[in-house]
C-alpha cells in the first residue's frame, strides 16, 4: 500500500520526533494534540529539532520550510479520518490508547492502519479493542527519533502480512532500520535495556558506587554514548517507572521490579532532563550529580 497521509497522536518527545522524520521523508503529516497549548509545545519541539538539523547542515533551510509545509496540527480526532497510517504516541496508558483506537476505528476508512509506539504495552491489547485488528501493528521508535536508526515493528497473531509489509516499508522510507519484534511486553530493546537501567539504580541504592562512576563505567568501559543513569534522566524517570511497572506486571520477574529509589525520584518530581533534575541537575551549563 502506498502511504501518503500520516496521522500522529501526541506531540510529546516521541510523537513530535515521529512527525518530524515523516515530514522530512516527504509525507503529509497531521498531528493531534489535546489542546492548543499542547499543539504549541509540539510545534516548538519540531521547530527546534529542525533548526538543529539545519545548523548541523543535515538539512537546508529550503528543505526545512518544505518539510514544515507538509505538517498540520489539530485538536479534533475527526481531522484524522483521511489518513492512511496513524501512529499513536500518547501517554503509556492502555485505556487512553484503546479509547483513541476505538474512535479512529469507527471513523476511518478500511485502508487506515493503526500503529502504536508503545514501549511496553501489548499491541494485541490494542488490536482487541477494534474491528480492524488485522490492521493494527507496533512501530516502536527510539529517542531522539531523528537520530536513532532502529524501529521495532511488532506483529500480533492477527496482523496481516500486508499491514506488516506496509509498516516495514514505512520505517525504511524514514531512513530507519526495521526489525521484527515479538508482541511481548518491552519487545526486544526494552527487555534488555530496562533491567540494565534498573540494575544500575539498584547498585546505586546498595551503595556499590556513585552516579558518576556507574555512568563512567559504561561510557568509558563499554563505549555507550551516555551512562545508564544519564539515560534514565534522558528517557524520563516517570516513563521508565511506568514501563518497569507494566513489564513487572506482565512477567512477574524481579529484574523488571522498579527500585524504591526510582519511585522516590518520581514522587519528588525529579523526572530527569524534562523537569531539570533527576540523577543529575541540568540547570547549569553541564549536568551536575545530585544525591539520592
Ligand atoms: N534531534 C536531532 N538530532 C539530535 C538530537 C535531537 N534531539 N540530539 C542529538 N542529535 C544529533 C546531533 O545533531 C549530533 O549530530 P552530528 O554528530 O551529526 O553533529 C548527534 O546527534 C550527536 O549529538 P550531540 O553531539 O549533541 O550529543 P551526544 O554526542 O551526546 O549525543 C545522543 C546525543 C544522540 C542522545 C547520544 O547521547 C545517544 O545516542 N544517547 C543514547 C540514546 C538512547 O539510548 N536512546 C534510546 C532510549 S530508549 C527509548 O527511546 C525506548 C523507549 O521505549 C524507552
Amino acid at each position: 500500500m502506498t502511504l501518503q497521509g500520516i496521522g500522529v497522536l501526541g506531540g510529546g518527545l516521541m510523537g513530535s520526533g515521529i512527525a518530524e522524520v515523516a515530514i522530512r521523508a516527504g509525507y503529509d503529516v497531521r498531528l493531534l494534540e489535546l489542546d492548543d497549548r499542547a499543539v504549541e509545545a509540539g510545534k516548538e519541539r519540531i521547530l527546534r529539532s529542525l533548526e538543529r538539523a539545519v545548523e548541523g547542515e543535515k538539512l537546508s533551510s529550503i528543505q526545512r520550510d518544505e518539510a514544515l509545509q507538509r505538517l498540520s496540527y489539530t485538536i479534533e480526532i475527526s481531522d484524522l479520518i483521511d489518513r492512511d497510517l496513524i501512529v499513536e504516541a500518547v501517554v503509556e496508558d492502555l485505556e487512553v490508547k484503546r479509547d483513541l483506537f476505538r474512535k479512529l476505528d469507527a471513523r476511518c476508512p478500511e485502508r487506515t492502519i493503526l500503529a502504536s509506539n508503545t514501549s511496553s504495552l501489548a499491541i494485541t491489547d490494542l488490536a482487541a479493542a477494534v474491528r480492524r485488528s488485522d490492521r493494527v501493528v507496533g512501530l516502536h521508535f527510539f529517542n531522539p527519533v531523528p537520530v536513532m536508526r532502529l524501529v521495532e515493528v511488532v506483529r500480533t497473531m492477527v496482523t496481516s502480512e500486508a499491514t506488516l509489509r506496509t509498516a516495514q516499508e514505512f520505517a525504511t522510507s524514514l531512513g530507519k532500520e526495521p526489525i521484527l519484534a515479538p508482541d511481548s511486553s518491552g519487545f526486544l530493546v526494552n527487555r534488555l535495556l530496562v533491567p540494565f537501567l534498573l540494575d544500575t539504580i539498584r547498585l546505586l541504592e546498595a551503595g556499590v558506587a556513585g552516579v558518576e562512576d556507574l555512568d563512567k563505567s559504561m561510557v568509558l568501559g563499554c563505549g555507550h554514548p551516555m551512562g545508564p543513569l544519564a539515560l534514565c534522566d534522558f528517557i524520563g524517570n516517570d516513563t521508565l517507572l511506568r514501563i518497569a511497572e507494566i513489564m513487572f506486571n506482565e512477567y512477574r520477574e524481579d529484574r523488571y521490579a522498579p527500585p524504591p529509589c526510582l519511585r522516590r525520584l518520581v514522587a519528588i518530581g525529579r523526572l530527569g532532563r524534562k523537569s531539570g533534575e533527576g540523577f543529575y541537575d541540568y540547570s547549569g551549563e553541564k549536568p551536575v550529580v545530585l544525591g539520592v
